[in-house]
């Protein structure tokens, strides 16, 4: 559907979105429909920018890195929800906007997020050297995490039942395609490029220890007050409470939280409670397979 034919729709005739390849990558159609654009954004040098396959934390990591740049001030935090305060590039939802036209009209210094594999990243981010975050999360509680998602978020397709679920995701039939290529090419890509490359689990195990090591890659020197502070309006369940974070903004049409809450569980290893004994093995065979190739691992618990 054209981007201003989707502007027309009212939200309450909002059907679910429907998917389209580039690159072989699927994507939401209404990306697929502005891709020249998206391909062609004109990134800055100052643009920070945020990255993750989606469900890895990246909700979690742009309240942390708004903190930090606001040196710790809740109140600012709270000037408007995550997507205003950092534009999702290759996001378009009917009644509510484009990333990119959002983040045009930003004024510098920009911070920015994205779901994209690194080989469909405007190429403009690496020409312009920008400084890149990169959140990856254990595939099992992704995969879950993402399958409540699509529940609950008309903006992306239906997920079906939870076993044809478990097998899209495993071949990257889901927007933003392979997680196993995804997290494999970002971490690649971090040996050329200015690149943080963090794990949702450290976040959990340690969130003090890698909210500093955010700040100093964005180059902000927090004194330990600030950080624990930070720390603390960071956890689920401060998060979970505060509109301006937790999606509860966008409406219900789009994003139904009585289906599945956007801050859902936020754990490590919920996994168990939906693989079974043998999706667990057949998930674990191939992930050796797709896995061989990179000195990448995860934490799948604690
Ligand atoms: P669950 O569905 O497992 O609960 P994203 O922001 O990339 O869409 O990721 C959303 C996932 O991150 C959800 O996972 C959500 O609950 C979790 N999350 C969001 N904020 C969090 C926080 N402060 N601490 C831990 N997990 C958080």
């Amino acid at each position: 559907m054209a981007l201003n034919k989707m502007k027309d729709l009212k939200i309450d005739e909002m059907e679910r979105l429907t998917m389209d390849y580039v690159e072989g990558i699927l994507q939401p159609t209404p990306t697929c429909d502005i891709w020249d654009q998206i391909w062609n954004f004109q990134a800055k040098p100052d643009d920070l920018l945020i990255s993750t396959y989606p469900k890895a934390g990246t909700t979690w990591t742009q309240e942390i890195v708004d903190l930090i740049q606001n040196e710790g001030d809740v109140e600012k935090s709270k000037r408007a929800p995550t997507h205003v305060r950092i534009p999702f590039i290759e996001w378009i939802i009917p009644s509510i906007g484009s990333g990119l036209e959002q983040a045009n009209a930003m004024p510098s210094p920009r911070t920015l997020k994205t779901h994209l594999p690194i080989h469909l990243l405007p190429p403009s981010f690496l020409e312009k050297n920008c400084k890149i975050i990169y959140i990856a999360r254990n595939p099992k509680d992704n995969m879950v995490s993402y399958y409540h998602f699509q529940r609950m978020n008309k903006a992306l397709p239906a997920p079906g039942i939870w076993e044809e679920y478990f097998e899209s995701f495993l071949s990257g039939k889901v927007c933003w395609g392979l997680w196993h290529d995804h997290v494999k090419g970002w971490w690649e890509a971090k040996v050329y490029h200015r690149i943080l490359y963090l794990f949702y689990e450290d976040m959990k195990k340690n969130p003090k220890h890698e909210i500093q090591k955010i700040a100093e890659f964005i180059g902000k020197n927090l004194d330990d007050e600030v950080l624990d502070k930070i720390a603390h309006h960071t956890s689920f369940d401060v998060m979970k409470c505060n509109p301006m974070a937790n999606y509860t903004s966008i409406p219900p049409e789009v994003m139904d939280h009585s289906i599945s809450p956007f801050m859902r569980k936020g754990s490590v290893g919920d996994w168990k409670n939906y693989f079974t004994v043998a999706q667990n093995e057949r998930f674990d065979e191939d992930y050796k397979k797709k896995m061989a190739d990179t000195s990448l691992t995860f934490r799948f618990q604690f």
